[in-house]
């Protein structure tokens, strides 16, 4: 029997052992099934675990599974990309149990071995049948080719990369994926269609300098080079996740830019959305406004459009100056606009800060940080 008191309060026990815990964990896995090291990135250094802490968390948890289902199925969806077939399971599973019993001690008792070994089973069974589901429809990943690479920026730090899918690619303006590139094996990154899915089946990516996959992305990879897309996520940022017919404020901080170019221009060959949506572009330098003559163009097409650049470390810019979060708090009377907001976690949280002291109400803020 489930008894979901006790796999919290043993969880709380194990994770007080901190990078003990998934040094355990990967090394008790690649020993027993050394099949399954190659899925997980060349350095697992515990800081970068990405599984166990999230694995304990989840099944502890099993007893809200209603409200986890979701996420437990887009889980599932996912982890094809890694190559996970439902054999690997009992395997992470027997892993699980080997380290919670090595640092639970006496407290591993068989009331908590059958907790554990059930719970996990559960959330094990929903991710392998959402798995089965989507392998009737779609591929476990997408195979894509870049077509085109542009260095961009003044700090030639930004990359505009067009890629090619073999296969269709299914997703809605908006949305994420996550990418791996041949030369960073396993090293799966998130990245935001700047476009809504086009009749040539092209995607375009804004990637800036930041770690060691983007800077492949920028510096190395270059035309004819191979990427795997994970399957699409998110919805936070879709028009789909807006009331029809809102008007919308977006703010950008540098390539956060891309998922609200893809819905702007969605909406561009929408006729008649009857929305109004300004779109406030941050950067610290001008040439950092990399996309804004691309912008610039699309407004004057379109009277729904209003683009305002906001410069806040350049003297020679003749434009606005400031945090873009304030130029647009400052700007307009947004109560009653659906507000998306993309960039730094910092740039996020100043910006969310002050729509809402000028009267936005929560609920109407999708924010999603660029990753860093
Ligand atoms: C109940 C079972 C499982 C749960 C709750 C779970 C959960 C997670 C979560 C939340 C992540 C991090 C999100 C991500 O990177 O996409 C993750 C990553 C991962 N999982 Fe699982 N997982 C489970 C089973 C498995 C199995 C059976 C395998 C196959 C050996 C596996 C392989 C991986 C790999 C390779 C990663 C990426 C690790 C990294 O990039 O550091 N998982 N898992």
């Amino acid at each position: 029997m489930v008894d979901p008191h006790l796999l919290r309060t043993s969880w709380a026990k194990v994770a007080q052992h901190g990078e003990q815990v998934p040094l355990f964990f990967y090394g008790h896995l690649f020993l027993s099934h050394p099949e399954v090291r190659s899925m997980f990135p060349p350095s697992m250094a515990a800081q970068r675990d990405r599984l166990v802490a999230a694995l304990g968390a989840v099944v502890a948890n099993v007893d809200n599974l209603d409200a986890a289902v979701p996420f437990l199925q887009g889980l599932g969806r996912d982890h094809r990309k890694f190559a996970v077939e439902p054999g690997h399971y009992p395997a992470v599973g027997a892993s699980l149990l080997a380290t919670l019993e090595q640092f639970l001690g006496p407290d591993w008792t068989p009331a908590v071995a059958e907790s554990w070994t059930e719970a996990y089973g559960i959330v094990a069974k929903v991710m392998t049948d959402a798995a089965a589901v989507a392998a009737e429809s779609a591929p476990p990943w997408w195979e894509a080719e870049v077509v085109a690479h542009e260095i961009l920026g003044g700090r030639r730090d930004i990359a505009r990369v067009t890629i090619a899918t073999r296969l269709p690619y299914p997703y809605a303006a908006g949305q994420s994926m996550t990418l791996e590139t041949a030369m960073a094996p396993a090293r799966w990154r998130f990245y935001t269609p700047a476009n809504p899915p086009r009749q040539d089946g092209l995607i375009e990516l804004h990637i800036k300098l930041i770690g060691a996959v983007s800077w492949q992305l920028v510096n190395v990879m270059g035309v004819g080079d191979r990427l795997r897309l994970g399957p699409p996520v998110g919805h936070q940022l879709t028009l789909a996740s807006t009331a029809p017919g809102t008007d919308l404020l977006m703010i950008a901080g540098s390539t956060g830019l891309a998922p609200l170019r893809a819905i702007v221009e969605d909406l561009a060959r929408t006729p008649d959305h009857g929305r109004r949506v300004t779109l406030f572009y941050g950067a610290r330098i001008a040439s950092d406004l990399y996309d804004l003559p691309r912008l610039e163009q699309l407004a004057a097409r379109h009277a729904w459009l209003t683009v305002i650049p906001v410069v806040s470390d350049d003297h020679a810019w003749e434009g606005r100056h400031g945090l873009v979060g304030d130029a647009a708090a400052a700007y307009g009377n947004w109560p009653g606009h659906e507000v998306f907001i993309v960039g730094s976690a910092g740039m996020c949280e100043h910006a969310a800060a002050r729509l809402k002291e000028a009267g936005v109400i929560p609920g109407a803020i999708h924010l999603e940080e660029s990753q860093p």
